[in-house]
């Protein structure tokens, strides 16, 4: 059964009468076992191209193909009940035209079972959106600081400060006219996030943001400390999975090394004793 199917998970017009009600929780998720850990407590769980990055070491989420995205997808749906599950659209997918955005976002939407896509860019990719959801594929946008941009954005800096304030708040107001569901503030001034917020009729989540969203995202290994490569300001970490990984094969390479594992009373099989029957 496809996630889209699950007869619980929220569809986006579920997710946009949420505008201004309880903050919806997201969160980033990549393998089935994080998607069964997600789904009990996040309303939407997004396949991130941050995949590249987290899982497979890439240094951009430049490098993340549509097969790496399918992939993906259909370890998340398998473990999700009751979340939306969005996939993102990698680089290159959708860019060239709308037909092509179609194209690659039909195979998504039919292979993993999403029950929405996500792309990022504001006025530019307007026309793209309109096509698609015009098409029946809902599409979650995503503005401010497009990680995918980042060789024309001079890297990973907030966006809409000063000057720039109004081509941001313009890419909100075209998203959402365009039909998108949601939009995704990345790495913009709190204050205007707020403006966001208050200004267009879609659920907007933040990450980087601000509290006034009508929602907020993490990627998961940010805010489970799995990924320390390096940590973005607003990625709270509520754990140290990542430290405590690290003590726990330590130990284990201690324990080899000095013969203290495997312990002949828990670990191994004896000549004798009869195994118990299942
Ligand atoms: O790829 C991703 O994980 C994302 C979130 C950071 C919003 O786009």
């Amino acid at each position: 059964m496809s996630a889209t199917a699950k007869k619980t998970a929220p569809m986006p017009s579920d997710i946009l009468a949420r505008k201004g009600g309880t903050p919806l929780v997201c969160l980033t998720a990549y393998t089935t076992p994080f998607a069964q850990l997600t789904d009990p407590h996040c309303d939407i769980v997004l396949v991130g191209d941050s995949v590249g990055m987290v899982l497979h070491g890439l240094t951009s989420t430049l490098g993340v193909t549509m097969d790496m995205m399918v992939m993906h997808g259909q370890a998340v749906a398998r473990g999700l009940t009751k979340a939306m599950m969005v996939v993102d659209m990698p680089f290159g997918s959708y860019e060239e035209s709308p037909e092509q955005a179609y194209r690659n976002a039909a195979r998504i939407m039919r292979e993993t079972g999403a029950g929405a896509v996500k792309l990022e860019g504001g006025e530019e990719m307007a026309p793209t959106i309109r096509h698609l959801t015009s098409r029946s594929i809902p599409v979650m946008a995503h503005i401010g600081l497009t990680p995918q941009a980042i060789n024309t954005l001079g890297g990973y800096k907030v966006q809409g400060r000063g000057d720039d304030r109004a081509r941001i708040l313009a890419d909100a107001e075209a998203v959402a006219q365009a039909g998108a569901f949601s939009v995704v503030l990345e790495k913009v001034p709190a204050s205007l996030a707020d403006e966001i917020t208050a200004a267009v009729p879609i659920p907007t989540i933040g990450i980087g943001a601000s509290a006034g969203c009508d929602g907020q995202i993490l990627v998961i290994d940010d805010m489970l400390g799995l990924f320390t490569a390096f940590k973005p300001k607003f990625a709270k970490r509520y754990a140290t999975l990542g430290e405590n990984a690290d003590k726990a094969i330590a130990e284990y390479a201690a324990e080899v090394r000095s013969r203290a594992f495997p312990a002949a009373a828990e670990h191994v099989f004896g000549d004798d004793v009869p195994e118990p029957k299942k």
